[in-house]
């Protein structure tokens, strides 16, 4: 039996496009910072069979779509196949048992969290045996969702896109990309104040929305950018210079939007509230100087970093925007065993 506990991230430099669908190797490096809370928790227990049960944070029952029950087994699949390159037979049936705190809504993807979760469990299935390293139980995560790779990280995690020389084989392939840390979770505490306009579900989920990121015309000046966008926010993170940051992660997240927008079909995840709330904080920052930055993944939801000096004048912003939920959390340890 293995327990692992996990949470979200939230990117700085965003991954969008896969340069293979299947096994979810992204089409370019991204850089998040793992969030301390709401968490996910999966228990894991060999079992005669695989089965999958699932918990809302209220301790509902939450019914699994054919879609969603489809992808954690070809989660266990292709973790299956890259054991196999690693010459580990994992062949044990599972039982697992996902309880989620993450309140349905409010605009962070569970996804990562418990994809991170579920990579932890196998591994600590078989840890007597293999014991597996960080940047392999990454490689896991994504299998199942790209950016969960990145949860299995505290702090500041990047997620490498390594084209690998055996890269034509199967299992070089499969191994193509994996995260690693840029910075403990210690060293600078970032607040993230999320704010959510829309509690409507999002039509196109992220899985099919890298499937279309090619069909943009702005995509490939998109890839040309990313390897300077990583060094200059590597940079701020390491020299904790935030108005750097904030420059360079606004310039990414809008640039996203832009692909998204112009693909085919064209995928608009911002509303107008989020450019409200946008054009607000831009105001506020100009104001009052403060340390604020936003950014937002494939929903309306905005993300507001801040640093701690700066976080009371963002909650009480927050809490102005009408008709919106306002969440809490900063910045965290990422995936473990419990
Ligand atoms: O891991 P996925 O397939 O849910 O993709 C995440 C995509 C974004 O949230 C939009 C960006 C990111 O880097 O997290």
């Amino acid at each position: 039996m293995s327990t692992a506990r996990s949470t979200a991230n939230i990117a700085l430099i965003k991954y969008w496009g896969n340069r293979n669908n299947e096994l979810r190797l992204p089409a370019a490096d991204s850089l998040s910072m793992t969030l301390d809370t709401p968490h996910v928790q999966v228990l894991g227990e060999e079992a005669d069979q695989f089965s999958i049960e699932s918990f809302e944070a209220d301790g509902s029952r939450k019914i699994l779509t054919k879609q969603q029950i489809e992808r954690l087994r070809k989660h266990r699949e292709l973790t299956m196949q890259y054991l196999h390159t690693l010459d580990i037979d994992f062949r044990k049936n599972v039982a697992l048992t996902i309880r989620s705190q993450i309140p349905s809504g409010i605009g962070l993807a569970s996804s990562a969290a418990v994809f991170s979760a579920i990579a932890e469990v196998f591994a600590g299935l078989i840890a007597e045996e293999h014991p597996l390293t960080r940047e392999q139980i990454s490689v896991i995560a994504r299998l199942g969702s790209g950016s969960a790779a990145r949860s299995v990280f505290g702090g500041f995690v990047a997620l490498r896109n390594r084209a690998t020389s055996n890269e034509q084989t199967s299992n070089g392939e499969i191994a193509g990309a994996f995260a690693e840390q840029i910075a403990p979770e210690s060293h600078w505490v970032l607040h993230d104040i999320v704010i959510v306009p829309s509690l409507k579900e999002k039509k196109i989920g992220s899985t099919e929305g890298h499937a279309l990121a090619g069909t943009s015309p702005l995509f490939q000046d998109r890839l040309k950018e990313i390897p300077r966008r990583m060094q200059e926010c590597t940079d701020a993170i390491l020299t904790k210079d935030f108005e750097k940051l904030q420059r360079v992660a606004e310039e990414d997240a809008l640039d996203m939007h832009e692909v998204m927008r112009t693909s085919t079909p064209s995928l608009q995840y911002l509303s107008e509230e989020t450019w409200h709330i946008i054009r607000e904080v831009e105001a506020l920052r100009t104001r009052d100087h403060l340390e604020v930055l936003y950014t937002m993944d494939a929903g309306p939801t905005v993300h507001l970093f801040c640093t701690e000096d700066a976080r009371e004048v963002v909650r009480s912003f927050a809490n102005e925007q009408k008709g919106c939920t306002v969440f809490e959390t900063k910045i965290g340890r990422g995936s473990e065993l419990v």
